[in-house]
């Protein structure tokens, strides 16, 4: 069971890398083998709209998303991570999902893998959905089949998404946090690590009765 996680931060070891290290974590506690790849260490690209894709399931350029294109087609599951940009994923994020067209047109190579996403923002309510929706409509595209955990006990947000607003105090001024300190996201980031490898699991094992009663 190979679970990688994909971080989309220009900032290596910040605190969307945090985020998506405690689901790792998580994941690595369930039995999994877990991996963090830092976009902002690769050598990445932009796409050159060639659409030498549309007829094979082959890119025409050679660069480190070659091997992050082999780590993918490995994994059984795959974990976004991105800070929130301007509402959305970082440029960086979004290059690396438009250099990933070749494992879709022809072939579909991560069909039923799953998949699950983890984003911070400075503020609430400040596009952070968003950026949350921006990674889960790439798994939807690649016929992924994403994660929404939820921890027990009370309903504390919609998914993992740290923030650095802590409120305002008593003069009015703003409470800024490290994001690692957004102990609800942490929670919901664990959460979501073991949610991982326990649906990879059972679609694992679902997939060897098929094979073996046909
Ligand atoms: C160019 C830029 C745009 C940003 N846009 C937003 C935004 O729209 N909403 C928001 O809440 N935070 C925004 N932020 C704050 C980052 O999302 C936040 O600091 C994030 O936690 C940084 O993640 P990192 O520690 O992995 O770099 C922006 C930061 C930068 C540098």
């Amino acid at each position: 069971m190979k679970i990688l996680g994909i971080n989309g931060s220009h900032r290596p070891g910040r605190g969307t890398a945090a985020l998506l290290g405690a689901v790792l974590e998580a994941a690595q506690e369930q039995g999994a083998d877990v991996e963090q790849v830092e976009l902002a260490e690769l050598e990445i690209g932009f796409c050159i709209g060639c659409n030498t894709c549309l007829g094979k399931a082959a890119c025409a350029l050679h660069d480190d998303m070659d091997i992050l294109i082999e780590k993918m087609r490995e994994a059984d599951g795959i974990v976004l991570a991105s800070p929130d940009y301007f509402s959305s994923i970082t440029a960086r994020m979004k290059s690396f999902m438009e250099r990933t067209r070749p494992l879709h047109m022809v072939e579909n190579a991560l069909k039923g893998k799953v998949g699950g996403m983890v984003a911070t923002a400075g503020l609430d309510n400040c596009g952070i959905e968003e950026t949350m929706a921006a990674m889960e409509r790439w798994f939807a595209t690649h016929e992924m089949l994403v994660v929404h955990a939820r921890p027990a006990g009370p309903v504390l947000g919609s998914g993992a998404t740290a923030t650095g607003f802590a409120g305002l105090d008593e003069e009015g001024k703003p409470i800024w946090r490290s994001v690692k300190r957004d102990a609800a996201a942490f929670a919901c980031a664990r959460q979501l690590g073991g949610d991982l490898v326990e649906l990879a699991e059972r679609l694992s094992g679902s997939r060897s009765c098929g094979a073996g009663s046909a």
